[in-house]
């Protein structure tokens, strides 16, 4: 059976990660978190003090980008492949509110983009894979043979996010997700550099109202019938 390239779009806290994670296993495919690997550029640049709340040194950071080294390896107890920052696991601590609000303006930066791009498409290389994040059918697999861009409301998207991060214990507020999502979406859509729009060949699946069973039955149908096409 030929294997597919499979491009999992869309704004933040859709579920895009967990329905791509739950459909690589399904297929025996590789599963690459796209968002991890910004997200872990972005701890890489707070730890070395290029980003907080007061300043933003992208110079600084572009500089350093050949000191960061992001790899994934695969957790057989977890099921998927966690990503490494510099040999060490951030598969947990980059999920942290702090790295959220920050890492929309990371992903802004060009040079960031171009080395995370070429590492995407030479992890994809082989096909047989699912790559979620903003730009995969758009940038880094405009090829791809399946395309889904996922949406859903702000205010669904927020109420999700806030739930995962109170079940692991973080002490927030409701309204803090909430703007973190709005903001997100305002920067992840309008920044110059591969904004977030939908691949004209994407297909479009608003899950504001679909059960997580039913995400999963609609696009796994999708895949295998892209599959028997290839
Ligand atoms: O999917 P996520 O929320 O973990 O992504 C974190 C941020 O990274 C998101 O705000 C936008 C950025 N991102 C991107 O610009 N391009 C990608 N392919 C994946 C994520």
């Amino acid at each position: 059976m030929k294997k597919i390239t499979i491009a999992i779009d869309g704004f933040s806290s859709t579920g895009k990660s967990t329905l791509a994670k739950e459909l690589a296993k399904k297929l025996g495919y590789a599963y690459i978190d796209t968002g991890a690997m910004y997200r872990a550029v972005t701890l890489f640049a707070m730890r070395k003090g290029f980003i907080n709340n007061r300043e933003f040194h992208a110079e600084k950071l572009i500089e350093a980008l050949t000191d960061i080294d992001l790899q994934f390896i695969y957790n057989a107890q977890k099921g998927f492949a966690e990503v490494y920052l510099n040999q060490e696991n951030v598969e947990e601590i980059i999920r942290s509110l702090e790295v959220s609000n920050f890492v929309s303006q990371i992903a802004t930066l060009t040079e960031v983009r171009k080395k995370l791009v070429e590492q995407q498409q030479s992890l994809g290389r082989e096909k047989g894979v699912v790559m979620d994040g903003r730009d995969i059918g758009t940038v880094v697999f405009p090829y791809a043979e399946l395309k889904i861009f996922m949406t859903a409301s702000p205010e669904i998207r927020a109420e999700r996010r806030f739930l995962e991060l109170k079940n692991k214990g973080q002490d927030i507020q409701f309204d803090e997700v909430f703007k973190n999502v709005v903001e997100r979406d305002r920067l992840d859509s309008t920044r110059e550099d591969s904004p977030l729009i939908k691949a004209s060949d994407a297909i479009e699946v608003d899950n504001s109202n679909l059960t997580k069973e039913e995400q999963f039955d609609l696009i796994l149908q999708m895949a295998q019938n892209k599959i028997k096409e290839a």
